[in-house]
């Protein structure tokens, strides 16, 4: 049960890193290595390269099954795949009791086919406007803590329950945590149940499918103050003995502006607490962001006229986006043994969700390019995982 279970989400795409190297074969060997120092890693994929470490995955369009020009290039770097939109609550049961399953059943049988692991995204996402409003509604009151609580344990044993044993890490609860001075984002959740519903998810997640790897996820949870919220969290579930596997930090990050040391300082506390990490929806923004929330969002409507790489991307914002990939994965190699898995969010920058978020502009934030093509961040990243 054990080994079997450990396989299903503790797979580090085992295989031999360099190793059985003899004649023509070391003689191939040696030519790679030269032709790795020249340029590209010659041969080296996301997946090869990472081997031994992590698993690599990427979160990817519900409708993959009709992508099929993508098919050849996720399964050469992925093993992993996250349903970018339909296993979230809302597509999922948007009216009491009536589930939609036709994109999530057929996102398994493609990943099946595929030979991917399947990351299931996401039981619950403790933001109101992520939530079915119902959830929230007794008549014309609002619905009680049990009455929310048998809800999401309907919702949990229905979606996790589906596909039992075929999902190998659930992210259970979804951005609880507030980015102000709460320590949970004041919902219809936090307000009915305080942390009470996160223990609950994880209980419910647990007995739906023991075997699946189970995640609390969130963004920005490597900056210090969130951090503090997260450590919190992480120690209430561990003396509450509940099921958490991992948490995950999202990755969201802004070019120039990775908070290297922030991230570094929440790998080394979660291995303090003996909690792995996944790193679940990486990208780097080339269009800084974070003004389209400052000031009480003044700056939007300039801001929504801003789209500078929409002719293409200048070669020293690649440059400096290889630097930023190369050296988290410095880190993330570091730390390898505590992570159980690093996925892109989105396959290539054509599809990216940053094309359209916060506001509308053509972005390059991943390793392919609209072509599909590896940009030189991926050989800045294939560099670092290889490197002796
Ligand atoms: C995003 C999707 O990529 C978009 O297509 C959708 O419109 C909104 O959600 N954090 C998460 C993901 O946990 O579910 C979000 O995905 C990106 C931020």
């Amino acid at each position: 049960m054990q080994s079997t279970e450990a396989k299903r989400w503790g797979q580090k795409d085992a295989g031999m890193i360099g190793g059985g190297c003899l004649g023509v074969g070391r003689v191939l060997c040696c030519l790679a290595l030269v032709l790795a120092c020249a340029g590209a890693v010659a041969g080296e994929t996301l997946r090869s390269a990472a081997r031994g470490m992590f698993p690599m995955g990427v979160g990817i369009s519900d409708r993959i099954g009709n992508l099929t020009n993508d098919w050849s290039l996720l399964t050469a770097q992925f093993s992993m795949v996250t349903p970018e939109n339909c296993m979230k609550p809302n597509p999922v049961q948007v009216v009491e009791g009536r589930f939609n399953f036709t994109q999530p059943d057929a996102f398994m049988a493609f990943a099946s086919e595929q030979k991917l692991q399947v990351v299931g995204h996401c039981l619950v996402w403790a933001k109101d406007d992520r939530t079915p409003p119902w959830f929230y509604r007794e008549g014309t009151n609002e619905a009680s803590s049990a009455l929310l609580l048998e809800r999401m344990k309907k919702h949990i044993d229905t979606v996790a329950g589906r596909y039992r044993g075929r999902v190998a890490m659930w992210d259970v609860v979804n951005e609880a945590l507030d980015d102000g001075t709460n320590y949970l984002r004041p919902s219809g959740w936090s307000k009915a149940c305080g942390e009470e519903f996160i223990l609950k998810a994880f209980e419910y997640a647990h007995a739906a499918d023991p075997g699946a790897l189970l995640i609390y996820n969130d963004y920005n949870n490597e900056l210090p103050a969130k951090r503090e919220k997260l450590i919190r969290l992480v120690q209430t579930l561990q003396k509450r003995k509940a099921p958490l596997g991992a948490i995950g930090l999202q990755g969201h990050y802004e070019i120039g502006q990775v908070p290297f040391k922030d991230i570094e300082d929440t790998l080394i506390a979660m291995k303090k607490l003996g909690v792995k990490v996944v790193v679940s929806e990486l990208d780097i923004d080339v269009i800084p962001r974070a003004r389209w929330w400052a000031d009480g969002g003044k700056h939007r409507e300039e801001l929504a006229k801003l789209d500078p790489y929409k002719e293409g991307c200048p070669p020293e914002v690649l440059r400096q986006q290889a630097d930023d990939y190369a050296k988290l994965f410095g880190l993330f190699r570091k730390y390898a043994p505590n992570i159980a898995r690093v996925s892109f969010w989105n396959l290539h920058d054509g599809e990216s969700w940053l094309n359209d978020f916060p506001w509308r502009r053509v972005n390059h934030p991943l390793l392919f390019d609209r072509e599909r093509k590896p940009k030189p961040a991926f050989d800045a990243v294939v560099r670092v995982l290889v490197s002796p």
